[in-house]
């Protein structure tokens, strides 16, 4: 078939079914296995969660798990967080099709006959507000329910599941672990790397009986798959080109399907069957807007949860090509915990994906070249939010003085940055901009009370860099400065796994 603007098959963005769903094919073939056993009525506790960043592929797995389903006849349900705000919300969509009789009875558990999808008519008993239910009713009611719904056995999918009230939640795995125990269901759950984290605070048991596949990068061979075949037979690339699109998109399967499309774009638009450089330089444009504003989101999120300055140092830290390690992980943590809940600072980090484990020990960047982008355009942010507050001269002065030793006595920062400040446009100022780094992260509390510590060395010295080569070219138009929108070319030499 003709390639043209129509029948693009690429399918960038979250969500969405890709073309070719390259790799994942123990997994693949794992749920296979298990779709047809609950179908035939076999019973198998073992819930599945799929673990990985954004963009990796989680809910296009879902999406494949449901098609494959349906082949089978075997009935799904997809959850998302709406569902799980009331139990009634969640009851209504567990029952839309379960068996008329075993739900009845279900109802009945919960005080009366009383039905959220309106079926069974009027109620005859006076209902007790939701509230008024007791853990142990709620999880009976949606057990029962669940057990009704799985007559012909039951696939249930629960997407972005690190983000669901954990009131339901709770009530809702307790019930999908009994009821799995009697009854054909398979429950599929998927979210990002901080729901281990987020079950672990809200329901134990269960994330002992789950199977965690992490979603992660695609392989070099899976990169092509997914990319080259969507073209078919008459589209045909120069070896050079393939190299150069398949490194870039470093194996993240939302870059791949936005090369893929933009790619396709080019060739109708050009009324080309082959793939040269300049057909990749072409897509390349589009692309590389499509992925700085990914980049300027995730930093825009870093910052706004005050992220930004523990996150940055660690990027810079790992350094270029260098890999993330569990040591990177607690240590930016603990570069979190001075504003942070422990916890809170593991799962917000852990949420965004920019490091992450994909098995035991092994520790990845969920986008590479995002941390690339960080050590840049980071240090940039906050080097203008430190102009902007006229602290530079004060981080100098401070830096200078974490020379001496490690630790140091906030008074002894305090008097002597007040020194420092006397007599210029700054004077009385030295309490505010130990504040305003202490709030960015640069500085934080040491173990000995009233001590600090410089907690990000490697950016306060990248700010410095980034100060001189401003000051070393003065004759620069503001708008010509690097702007968070630069291109971004250090990504090209990164190759996915084989
Ligand atoms: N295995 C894969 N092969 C090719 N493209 C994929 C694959 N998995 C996901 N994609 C594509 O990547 C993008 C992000 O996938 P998505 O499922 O939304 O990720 P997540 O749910 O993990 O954020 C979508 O455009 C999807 O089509
Ligand atoms: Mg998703």
């Amino acid at each position: 078939m003709a390639i043209g603007i129509d029948n693009n098959p690429f399918n960038p963005g979250y969500g969405e079914i890709p073309p070719v769903l390259a790799g994942r094919d123990n997994l693949k073939n794992e749920v296979n296995r298990r779709l047809t056993k609950t179908y035939k009525g076999e019973k198998h506790p073992t819930a599945i969660a799929l673990v990985g960043p954004r963009g990796c592929g989680k809910t296009a797995l879902l999406g494949w798990i449901e098609e494959k389903a349906e082949k089978k006849k075997l009935p799904v349900i997809r959850l998302v967080k709406q569902h799980f705000e009331s139990v009634d919300n969640l009851a209504k969509a567990l029952t839309e099709n379960a068996d008329s009789n075993l739900r009845s009875r279900a109802y009945s558990i919960r005080g009366g006959l009383k039905d959220p999808t309106g079926h069974l008519g009027s109620a005859e008993v006076e209902l007790k507000k939701e509230s008024e239910y007791t853990p142990i009713e709620n999880t009976l009611y949606l057990t029962n329910l669940l057990a009704a719904a799985s007559t012909k056995g039951l696939a249930i999918l629960v997407d972005e599941a690190h983000d669901l009230p954990p009131e339901v939640g709770r009530y809702f795995y307790d019930a999908a672990q009994s009821a799995a125990q009697r009854n054909p269901i398979l429950l599929v759950i998927a979210g990002t790397p901080d729901l281990k984290s987020v079950l672990r605070r809200s329901k134990a048991t269960f994330i002992e009986r789950m199977n965690t596949r992490n979603i992660g990068l695609l392989s070099w061979d899976d990169t092509s798959r997914a990319l080259i075949e969507p073209f078919g037979n008459n589209i045909t690339f120069d070896d050079n080109a393939k190299f150069s699109i398949l490194s870039k998109t470093q194996g993240y399967p939302y870059f791949i399907q936005h090369w893929g499309s933009a790619l396709w774009d080019v060739l109708v638009r050009k009324g080309v069957t082959h793939v040269g450089d300049e057909e990749v330089k072409d897509a390349r444009n589009t692309v590389d807007q499509l992925r700085n504003d990914l980049y300027f989101n995730r930093i825009k999120e870093f910052e706004s949860k005050g992220m930004l300055v523990p996150v940055a140092e660690t990027a810079f830290r790992i350094g270029e090509g260098g890999k993330p390690s569990a040591y990177e992980f607690d240590v930016t943590i603990k570069r979190m915990s001075h504003t942070l809940d422990k916890l809170e600072a593991e799962e917000k980090l852990l949420h965004t994906g920019f490091i992450w484990q994909e098995g035991i020990g092994n520790w990845q960047f969920g986008i590479p070249s995002l941390a690339t982008y960080v050590r840049e355009h980071g240090t940039e942010m906050i080097f203008n939010q430190i102009k902007i507050e006229n602290a530079l001269p004060s981080l100098r002065k401070v830096h200078s003085y974490f020379k001496l030793a490690s630790k140091l006595p906030t008074s002894y920062l305090e008097e002597n940055l007040n020194k420092f400040l006397k007599g210029t446009s700054q004077e009385n100022q030295a309490d505010d901009h130990l504040a305003f780094f202490s709030e960015l992260g640069i500085l934080c509390p040491g173990r000995k009370p009233d001590y600090c510590l410089l907690a990000a060395p490697l950016l306060t010295e990248a700010i410095f860099e980034k100060a001189e080569r401003l000051e070393a070219k003065p004759e620069m138009e503001p708008n010509q400065e690097p702007t968070l929108q630069t291109r971004h070319e250090s990504d090209d030499d990164y190759t996915p796994s084989m």
